[in-house]
């Protein structure tokens, strides 16, 4: 493809420190990037799904071989490549300088588009006739900026999905080499997150693992169509949920859209922020006009994610229990912050 970008001067640097040091351009950032997901999302058909009751719970573990799992890890796999495959290419080494990033930050950009070629390369020889073909995918990426706000999200996302899945592998050396993949992940959230975006490269003591449901939520939403010849995934599609603003302020209202489900009765939902394995809950108040509100906890930090539950018990969070998709949530903090939300973690 493309030959090696050339260096641009170091003197470069302090300008994108002061055009990232603007939180207020991170908040702009993601409530675009999370607005157009929304509206990007009505448009498109679901890939193929297993076929179940909205209100079924996810397959347990034991349902859901390795093959499956490894498919599952090959779509998101061929999603992540296909963006940067789709993407990278439309902005050169003089695209991201205009937008105020140094060369190092392309030419990294360059890697991870590598590794994640490599990964769809890698499920792809394992699971050989049983491999997936790849999608058609949309992503809401107009510039350099929208572009990284949606490899963030990607990784992010990447990462928390490989925790999740670590459950449900049977084999312990298929289990290995997953991590190998989601440390990569991790990696490149942070690097994105903390080298490029200027914020947290951590989120706290403890990341986040997400179930397929609630990982296909997210990751559908690029997806156009998938060839009727790939097999199902072992999700359920989840009712769509859009918080906004997407980077509130802590101890704030946020407003929420989604689908109330019909099975729930009258009793008090609850939105739940997962961080860790120790989610916040904060019930969720009709207003009567189509919107529901909610309070953000005091105490977040980092990429959070919100999904609505029908109580305030970590049983609720499971994959198979909550109500809706997810909806990411920024709570971004720089270098002199002081990350202490170290809530111990409840194994209830
Ligand atoms: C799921 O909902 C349907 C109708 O909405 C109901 O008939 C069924 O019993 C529910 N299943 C469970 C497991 O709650
Ligand atoms: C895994 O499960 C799928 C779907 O039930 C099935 O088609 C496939 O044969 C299973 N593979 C193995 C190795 O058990
Ligand atoms: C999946 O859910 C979305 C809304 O979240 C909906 O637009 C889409 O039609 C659903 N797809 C299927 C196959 O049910
Ligand atoms: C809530 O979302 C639905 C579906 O995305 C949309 O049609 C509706 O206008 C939204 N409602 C509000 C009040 O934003
Ligand atoms: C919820 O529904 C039950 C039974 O349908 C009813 O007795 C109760 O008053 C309702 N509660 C509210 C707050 O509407
Ligand atoms: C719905 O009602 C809430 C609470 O009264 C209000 O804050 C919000 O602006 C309303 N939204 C719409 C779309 O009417
Ligand atoms: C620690 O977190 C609390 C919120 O949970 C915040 O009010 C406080 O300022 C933080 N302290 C430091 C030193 O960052
Ligand atoms: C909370 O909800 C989950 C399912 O979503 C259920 O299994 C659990 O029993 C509920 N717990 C309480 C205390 O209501």
């Amino acid at each position: 493809m493309c030959p090696p970008p050339p260096l641009l001067p170091i003197a470069f640097l302090p300008q994108l420190v002061k055009v990232f040091a603007l939180s207020s351009f991170i908040v702009m950032l993601f409530s675009t990037i999370l607005s157009a997901l929304a509206g990007v999302s009505l448009a498109f058909a679901a890939p193929n799904l297993v076929k179940r009751q909205s209100n079924a719970t996810a397959p347990a573990p034991s349902a859901i071989n390795d093959t499956q799992v490894l498919q599952y890890a090959m779509f998101l796999e061929l999603l992540e490549h296909h963006f940067y495959d789709q993407y990278l290419w439309q902005f050169d080494e003089a695209a991201f300088a205009a937008a105020g990033y140094p060369s190092w930050v392309r030419g990294r950009f360059e890697q991870l588009s590598e590794h994640e070629a490599t990964h769809v390369e890698f499920l792809g020889g394992a699971l050989g006739s049983q491999a997936l073909q790849s999608c058609e995918y949309s992503f809401p990426v107009t510039d350099p900026q929208s572009f990284v706000a949606v490899s963030m999200a990607l990784e992010t996302t990447g990462m928390s999905a490989y925790m999740g899945a670590a459950a449900l592998l049977s084999d312990k050396n298929t289990l290995t080499a997953a991590t190998t993949i989601l440390a990569v992940e991790a990696r490149q959230a942070a690097w994105v997150s903390s080298a490029v975006l200027k914020n947290e490269p951590w989120d706290g003591p403890f990341e986040t693992p997400l179930g397929p449901n609630a990982i296909f939520s997210v990751a559908s939403q690029f997806v156009v169509s998938c060839p009727s010849s790939n097999p199902p995934l072992p999700v359920v599609n989840l009712t769509a949920l859009t918080v906004s603003p997407a980077a509130p302020a802590l101890g704030s209202q946020i407003t929420l859209n989604f689908t109330q489900p019909a099975n729930v009765g009258n009793s008090t939902l609850y939105l739940a922020f997962l961080r860790g394995q120790n989610p916040e809950f904060s019930p969720i108040t009709d207003s009567g006009n189509g919107t529901f509100t909610a309070i953000v906890p005091p105490n977040l930090q980092g990429t959070i994610w919100a999904t609505v539950v029908t109580n305030n018990t970590i049983a609720a969070t499971a994959d198979g229990n909550i109500l809706t998709g997810l909806a990411m949530l920024e709570f971004p903090f720089n270098s002199q912050a002081n990350n202490n939300v170290t809530t111990i973690p409840s194994y209830a």
